[in-house]
């Protein structure tokens, strides 16, 4: 059942930066995402909520083009990217941070960020740029890993980092694509619970002039920082809104809330 919780015009009126119709996909006769309409405004931190299994991932995976929906279209500002190759998507602006941004593990963290800058360019400097180009590509990892809060770190090989320490390169490599829309999927799954409020400021801070959804299982961090939730239960979605108007839905509650949240 499809309940909706906020009138999607009376909230933003903008149009929705991200636009998706009927999507659907189905691995064998499976249906792990059933008919899903949804629109994202521009410049909110938005929830995706659901129990294990719902086609969070599986969603998240179509808006970045990793699968191919069996039906339905996704609209990125307004341009359809149905049927557009992932690394242009990359390109217009909307990227999964822990997929697309991986970390190389052998290489240092600032060499990791320089990476990512010259990924954005979409050209392989190596081959035709002067050193000037690669000073001021370092210049710009520096500027990022010291937004992150880790410009201390530069010279370290990545694989030697804690994990949160990792994450929050994760981070820096997304944002140096410099996307419009970031995909967070369980940004804080296995963390510890002192980098989660490090790691929900850093959320934070990068979302500003962006918008973001992300999966999360943390209810806590999802009232935090999200203005807006949907929850996805068995493929489709069984209420949209601001957390509080999904918290008190009773539907809600039955199918996923229960009571690990206070
Ligand atoms: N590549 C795949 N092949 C077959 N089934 C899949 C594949 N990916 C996901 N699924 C199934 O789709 C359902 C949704 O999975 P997923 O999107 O990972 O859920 P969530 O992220 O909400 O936990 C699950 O039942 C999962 O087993
Ligand atoms: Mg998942």
């Amino acid at each position: 059942m499809i309940q909706e919780l906020v009138n999607d015009g009376q909230a933003v009126s903008d149009t929705p930066v991200l636009s998706v119709r009927g999507l659907c996909k189905s691995f064998g006769g499976f249906h792990a995402v059933k008919n899903v309409d949804v629109d994202f405004q521009p410049g909110q931190i938005h929830a995706l909520i659901g129990p294990n299994g719902a086609g969070k991932s599986t969603f998240f995976s179509l808006l970045s083009k990793f699968h191919e929906p069996t039906s339905g279209t996704i609209s990125l500002a307004g341009q359809d990217i149905t049927r557009i190759r992932p690394e242009k998507v990359v390109r217009m602006g909307m990227v999964r941070s822990f997929q697309i941004s991986a970390v190389f593990p052998e290489m240092t963290v600032l060499e990791n960020v320089r990476v990512a800058l010259q990924r954005r360019t979409g050209r392989d400097i190596q081959f035709w740029c002067g050193l000037g180009l690669l000073d001021s590509l370092r210049d710009e990892a520096m500027y990022l890993l010291d937004r992150v809060g880790i410009a201390d770190l530069a010279d370290k090989r990545a694989a030697d980092l804690s994990y949160g320490r990792k994450r929050t390169l994760e981070i820096a490599t997304t944002l140096a694509l410099d996307p419009k829309v970031i995909l967070l999927d369980e940004p804080m799954a296995g963390m510890a619970i002192e980098d989660i409020g490090m790691v929900s400021a850093l959320i934070k801070e990068i979302s500003q002039d962006r918008t973001t959804l992300m999966v999360e299982h943390n209810l806590n961090v999802v009232e935090d920082l999200c203005d807006t939730a949907t929850v996805l239960a068995r493929g489709e979605i069984v209420a949209k809104g601001t957390f509080s108007e999904i918290r008190n839905d009773s539907e809600v509650r039955r199918a996923y809330i229960g009571t690990d949240y206070d």
